[in-house]
C-alpha cells in the first residue's frame, strides 16, 4: 500500500521527534502492509515554517537511515499545506512541494483548520485549479463545519477537488461523527485515497488496516483496494522513479 498523508520525517513538524521513534514508526508502517510513503510535514506559516528545500534534506536524511537500518520502506516527501491567502505566492515562486500529479495537474494536499471552513475557500481552491493545482482535501471527515453541514463539501467536490480520508476516521478514532462522515464519503464515492495521518506511534500510528477493512465493508474488497494502492500510486509514482 502507498501512504500519501503522513509525519514520518523527524523534528520538522508535530511528528516524531528523533529519528528512533521514526524509525519505528517506519518499521511499524512497513508491517502494516506499507511499502511506500510520501511524507507530508505541515507547511503552516509561523507554526511550521518548511519549505521544499528543508523538507527534501530531511527526506533525504531519513532515507539514508532507513537504509541502514535496513528498513525496507520506499520515501518521498511532500507537504500537508496550510490554507491560507499567501499559498498564491508560495504556489507561484515554487517554495511548496507537490504530491504528485493528476490529470495533468500538480496535485496539492491542502489542510483547512478543524474548526472552520475559512470564509472564501472555495474561490483559491478555484484558483488553484486555474492555475495547474488540483487541491487534495486532507481528512474533510475530521472538521467541525463539514460534520455539522457535509453539504458544505458539494462546490469543492464539483470543482473537481480531490478528497483524503484518514484511516484511522473510518475506523472510529477519531470519533462517531468523524467515522460517520468518513463512511458517508466513502458510499458516496467521492473519496480518492485514504491515508494513516500518521504522527506517533501510540494515538496517530502509521496504519492503514483497520480502515481499509471498513472501506471494503462499504464499498467491496477491489474498490477500497483503489484507496490505497492504484489512486495514491497514479498520483505519487513519480517520487520513486
Ligand atoms: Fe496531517
Amino acid at each position: 500500500m502507498i501512504d500519501l498523508h503522513n509525519h514520518l520525517l523527524p523534528g520538522i513538524d508535530d511528528g516524531p521527534a528523533d529519528l528512533d521513534t521514526a524509525l519505528d514508526m517506519a518499521r511499524m508502517a512497513v508491517a502494516n502492509g506499507i511499502s511506500h510513503v510520501v511524507c507530508t510535514p505541515h507547511i503552516h506559516a509561523g507554526r511550521y515554517d518548511n519549505d521544499s528545500t528543508s523538507i527534501l534534506k530531511a527526506c533525504t536524511d531519513f532515507n539514508r537511515a532507513l537504509r541502514a537500518a535496513g528498513i525496507d520502506l520506499h520515501v518521498g516527501a511532500a507537504a500537508e499545506v496550510r490554507f491560507s491567502g499567501e499559498l498564491m505566492t508560495r504556489v507561484m515562486d515554487g517554495s511548496i512541494p507537490f504530491l504528485g500529479q493528476w490529470e495533468g495537474k500538480k496535485a496539492l494536499l491542502l489542510e483547512f483548520p478543524h474548526g472552520q471552513m475559512p470564509f472564501g475557500a472555495e474561490r483559491l481552491t478555484q484558483w488553484l485549479l486555474d492555475n495547474g493545482v488540483v487541491p487534495i482535501i486532507a481528512h474533510p471527515e475530521r472538521n467541525k463545519v463539514l460534520m455539522d453541514t457535509p453539504s458544505k463539501l458539494k462546490p469543492f467536490i464539483e470543482q473537481g477537488c480531490l478528497l483524503q480520508v484518514t484511516a484511522a476516521s473510518a475506523a472510529g478514532r477519531f470519533g462517531e461523527r468523524a467515522m460517520h462522515l468518513a463512511h458517508e464519503l466513502l458510499r458516496h464515492r467521492v473519496v480518492s485515497i485514504m491515508a494513516t495521518d500518521a504522527h506517533n506511534l501510540d494515538h496517530r500510528p502509521p496504519q492503514l488496516q483497520e480502515g481499509l477493512l471498513q472501506a471494503a465493508r462499504i464499498l467491496g474488497d477491489r474498490e477500497a483496494e483503489r484507496l490505497v494502492i492504484d489512486t495514491p500510486w497514479r498520483i505519487a509514482h513519480q517520487h520513486f522513479a
